[in-house]
């Protein structure tokens, strides 16, 4: 963890005013976080990444030996904890205590923990709320599992990234990360708070056998459809 900057900027702030939110969601390693970083560059919007902020309390709670299957300890963690929205590098990003986590959250413990974490209500309940800070400042791509679902339920541009397994599989390995995808994929559909599913409305994009830019242009095209293309100044 490193302490927050003064150039890293704070999201949230007084303005009511709610800006487009564009939500991706999909499974462990499909390729969204890197197609909603690059559909958010290319708009102009703030890029938020809700998998790294449930990464973030996992690598808390693992840095302070706390028990993640032990509700009552990740609790009080959460107890302990002040949650803010930061901006840093053109991303929103969640503070804890001040401090916003590095590429730590990558590693392998992490991994395999975060979908334990996840699965706490109060945990999804305490991200909730930051996450809905951010569209109160800026237009947002923000990716997950459960953003078109739970989080912004009524935004009109909902994507659904998906692959099958096998690929994903490979593209983790290929990142040189471990990581038990499958294990993940179980845990975060089979939980009883905001499991991974895909929204009604949302649009579906096989990346299996598409490159970076072919999903980022399917997702633009659509986005174009719907009148947008570009973010609103603020
Ligand atoms: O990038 P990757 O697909 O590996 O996962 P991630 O987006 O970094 O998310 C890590 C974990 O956080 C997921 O496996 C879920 O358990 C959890 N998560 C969630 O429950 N809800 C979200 N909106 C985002 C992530």
């Amino acid at each position: 963890m490193t302490t927050a900057s003064h150039n890293e900027s704070a999201v949230g702030g007084t303005a009511e005013a709610r800006h487009r939110v564009i939500a991706i969601d999909g499974p462990a390693a499909s390729g969204k976080s890197t197609v909603a970083r690059r559909v958010a560059e290319s708009l102009g919007f703030l890029y938020v990444n809700s998998g790294a902020m449930y990464r973030a309390i996992t690598w808390q709670a693992l840095d302070q030996g706390a028990d993640c299957s032990d509700r009552d300890a990740v609790l009080a963690l959460l107890e302990s904890t002040e949650f803010t929205c930061e901006e840093s590098d053109g991303a929103g990003v969640i503070g804890l205590n001040g401090a916003v986590a590095g590429d730590e959250v990558h590693g392998a413990e992490v991994n395999a923990n975060v979908s334990r974490i996840a699965a706490y209500p109060e945990v999804r309940d305490r991200i909730f709320e930051v996450l809905q800070a951010f569209p109160k400042k800026a237009d947002v791509v923000m990716e997950g599992r459960d953003i078109g679902s739970v989080v912004f339920p009524d935004t009109p541009y909902k994507f659904y990234i998906d692959a099958s397994p096998e690929i994903r599989e490979a593209r983790r390995r290929a990142q040189g990360l471990e990581d038990s995808i499958a294990d993940r994929d179980r845990q975060d559909s089979t939980r009883k708070a905001a499991p991974l599913m895909i929204a009604d409305d949302a649009e579906v994009i096989d990346s299996s056998h598409l490159g970076v830019d072919d999903v980022v242009t399917a997702v633009r095209e659509r986005l174009a459809a719907k009148g947008v293309d570009e973010a609103k100044s603020v």
